[in-house]
């Protein structure tokens, strides 16, 4: 199924699994002050990191078309699982540009060592689904560890940035990597730059850190650029609107105050799939 393109003025489309993906929103907004976008955080059906990779690939391509139907000029899959998830389709399937985190957090990861030892952290579904795995192997050069660490997601929904908790579950999945000798660690969850202190503190001050959001929003700006997209400088006050597909909207503005300091008005509760394409079932 195709869809038809939006002109400059139309919003940016971002969508993640729940509040993870405003990390990436954020770094559009730092690099893009002036786009206007349409955030969804899927908080009904989030945690997506344990679930099938068939059925995340359902999730992500249901609220992909809602965007796309809601006419975005652009998609960002601001979620590692759904990007690895729909990676290899979803830009066959719309018109608009897709962009997505494991391709441009690679290219950076891959031009930063310098000892050829790069070290991954994810979801389960990230991780077993080898998508890094896949663009990593163009440098064969360079030897990937991976971990899962399941327990990071639930802390950082849960508002647990910091402390002993954090700590411990940060030496348990990351001590292994810091044993390979890497020099690079990919931060591949969205959630992740929330937990960046705790997971400094343990690969300590020379391994670098690479994380989806800014590499995304760079690739972002990269596309928007190329393809003339970018919102005319006198277009007026961009317009952002976050959508929730769970209750706990409220909640939702609440994580998002206090993990990132943006001040939303609301959000908007929506349904997965109420607004479909007739032929996307
Ligand atoms: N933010 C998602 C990611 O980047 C993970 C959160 C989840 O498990 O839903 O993979």
């Amino acid at each position: 199924m195709r869809f038809e393109s939006a002109g400059a003025d139309a919003p940016i489309g971002v969508f993640d699994s729940g509040v993870g993906g405003l990390t990436v929103a954020r770094a559009i907004r730092d690099q893009l002050p002036g786009e206007s976008m349409i955030y969804v955080g899927d908080t009904a059906r989030t945690p997506y990191g344990p679930r099938p990779i068939a059925e995340v690939r359902r999730f992500a391509l249901e609220i992909l078309d809602d965007l796309v139907h809601q006419g975005v000029k652009m998609l960002v899959i601001a979620c590692n699982t759904a990007s690895a998830a729909v990676l290899r389709d979803a830009r066959e399937r719309y018109d608009v540009p897709v962009v997505e985190v494991i391709g441009p957090t690679v290219r950076s990861a891959a031009s930063i060592t310098r000892n050829g030892r790069v070290g991954l952290i994810g979801t389960k579904g990230t991780i077993q689904s080898r998508a890094y795995d896949d663009l990593f192997a163009m440098r064969p050069d360079i030897a990937l560890t991976s971990a899962a660490c399941p327990r990071f997601v639930e802390l950082v929904e849960a508002g647990e940035t910091s402390g002993p908790v954090v700590h411990a579950a940060a030496e348990e999945y990351l001590a292994p990597l810091v044993a390979q000798g890497i020099d690079t660690l990919v931060l591949g969850c969205t959630h992740y730059p929330f937990l960046r202190g705790a997971i400094r503190q343990v690969v300590g001050p020379d391994v670098a850190l690479v994380s989806s959001d800014i590499e995304t929003a760079g690739e972002v700006y990269e596309v928007l650029t190329d393809r003339g997209l970018l919102r005319a400088p006198g277009a007026g006050e961009p317009e952002l609107r976050y959508e929730a597909t769970g209750a706990d909207t409220a909640g939702f503005v609440e994580l998002a105050r206090r993990m990132l300091g943006i001040g939303i008005d609301s959000v908007d509760r929506v349904q997965t799939g109420a607004i479909r394409l007739p032929d996307s079932a």
